[in-house]
């Protein structure tokens, strides 16, 4: 059939045909550009910060709520968080994320370290740490953690009682610092002075993301301890400059031998937090979690005999003892699985889409490991201690499970995972939900009893 077009027919198409397509093309233009759903709180400017601020951790499983992406108006930044590890890859691999605009505020506001200096050199920090923490030497560091740690373990006597996170820092921030920054760099073997500087680092610790966001004239104890820490470093730093490169050089003397301007210090304080601040908790609650399983103890025991003996003395750690302890690490990782950081962040930097959203430039992108590793598709039965579900992973090859992002991801990861990788309770403590950035801390004591195997 011949169909006539006149004009008339033609204008009446048109003008029907013309505002479908228009309202086509703004549907699908509104959609592709819609912005996450958002919470912003009942204040100007603050948006639900204090809400936010009171139980963080929980505040934002409240807020999934809104949707697997969510933004949050917290003190005048966008908080846009990704829930789905479908969509973390967007978090790691994304051009349009940057983790050093995430951090160099925080930095600045924690170390006092310029905006100038840290573009310098935090890449170059990274990729240092990175290269001597590789796997390939650890071996190097284990040997001397072994003696350190024999050393720390024969000041506890042979029989005593105590809180368990206490007697975890006591043996181990001296054996981590004597390890990584050179035998008694710092003041540990002196009692009444490394008492001060286990003080000052544990208020530092402490408050350290209130320190980053927070101006310092609210934060008094916590900014004595930060002035006594680069006070101290300022001190040691003269000292250990002129250290010939050579195979015992400390993290250290290499972070010395990088960093050329005033920062030296600062820098110094920051590579004591990040080597402290999660291991130290990490193993906290590892032995808190095998003391707390009679099953789990055992096997724990029964590997590490069938490893190095029946023989109570300490035994000599070599990298071949270390990899058969499968089981151990096992429980290291089930342990960092359950009590991951908080929060990671990174900066959005140009607006990009993630499902049809918009992410704007600007937003900070948040991925919190705590609730990623509470995801029952990837974890089944996600709070209990389950050491065995790590038999699917290649820990050897550092393939851990999938869902699992305890240590970050992309080009800035966590450069310590290997290293870290490397005591009967009545209950676990909980978590302390309050704190976002770094391990969890725990809420409560965690007393014990220890005595030395016969
Ligand atoms: C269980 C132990 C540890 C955990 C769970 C952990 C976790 C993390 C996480 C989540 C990040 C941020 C990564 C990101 O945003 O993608 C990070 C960064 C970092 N970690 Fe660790 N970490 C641990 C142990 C260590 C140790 C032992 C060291 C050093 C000896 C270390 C050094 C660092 C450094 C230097 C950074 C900053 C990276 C940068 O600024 O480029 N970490 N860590």
């Amino acid at each position: 059939m011949v169909m006539e077009l006149n004009g008339l027919t033609v204008g009446l198409i048109l003008s029907t045909i013309m505002p479908i397509l228009y309202y086509l093309y703004h549907v699908s233009r509104s959609k592709s550009k819609s912005l996450p759903p958002a919470y912003k709180g009942w204040f100007p400017w603050l948006g639900c910060a204090f809400e936010f601020g009171k139980n963080p951790l929980d505040f934002i499983a409240q807020k999934k709520e809104l949707g697997r992406i969510f933004t949050l108006y917290v003190a005048g930044e966008r908080l846009t968080f990704i829930t789905d590890a479908e969509d973390f890859q967007h978090f790691f691999q994304s051009p349009f994320v940057d983790f050093q605009k995430a951090v160099q505020d925080p930095v600045l506001n924690v170390a006092s370290v310029s905006k100038t200096s840290f573009f310098k050199y935090h890449t170059k920090i990274h990729d240092m740490v990175k290269g001597r923490l590789a796997s390939s030497r650890l071996i190097y560091f284990s040997d001397k953690l072994c003696d350190e740690f024999r050393d720390q373990l024969t000041q506890l006597g042979k029989q005593g009682k105590g809180d368990l996170h206490h007697l975890v820092r006591k043996s181990m921030y001296a054996a981590v610092i004597n390890n990584l920054f050179g035998k008694n760099v710092l003041p540990v073997n002196s009692e009444k002075e490394f008492e001060k500087l286990e003080e000052m680092f544990v208020m530092f610790d402490e408050q350290f993301e209130y320190g980053a966001r927070i101006p310092s004239v609210f934060l008094k104890d916590w900014s004595s301890a930060k002035k006594y820490l680069i006070d101290l470093f300022s001190k040691v730093v003269p000292k250990t400059i002129n250290k010939k490169s050579d195979d015992d050089e400390t993290l250290l003397h290499s972070l010395l031998n990088l960093v050329q301007d005033q920062y030296k210090p600062n820098y110094s304080l920051l590579l004591l937090w990040a080597s402290l601040a999660n291991a130290i908790p990490i193993t906290f609650w590892t032995l808190a979690f095998i003391l707390h399983d009679e099953k789990v103890l055992q096997k724990v025991k029964t590997e590490l005999t069938s490893v190095f003996g029946q023989n109570g003395q300490c035994p000599t750690i070599t990298e071949e003892g270390l990899k058969k302890l499968q089981f151990l690490k096992w429980c290291v990782l089930e342990s960092i699985r359950l009590r991951p950081t908080g929060i990671i962040t990174r900066r959005v930097i140009k607006s990009f889409t993630i499902r049809d959203m918009e992410i704007p430039e600007g937003d900070m992108l948040m991925l919190s490991p705590f609730w990623a590793h509470r995801n029952e598709k990837y974890f089944p039965d996600p709070l209990m201690y389950k050491p065995e579900r790590w038999k699917e992973a290649d820990i050897d090859k550092n393939v851990f499970l999938d869902g699992f992002v305890a240590f970050g991801g992309g080009r800035y990861q966590c450069p310590g995972e290997m290293f870290d990788c490397k005591l009967l309770i009545n209950s676990i403590p909980e978590p302390s939900k309050k704190h976002l950035v770094g391990t969890q801390q725990p809420a409560e004591p965690c007393p014990v009893e220890y005595r030395l195997r016969k």
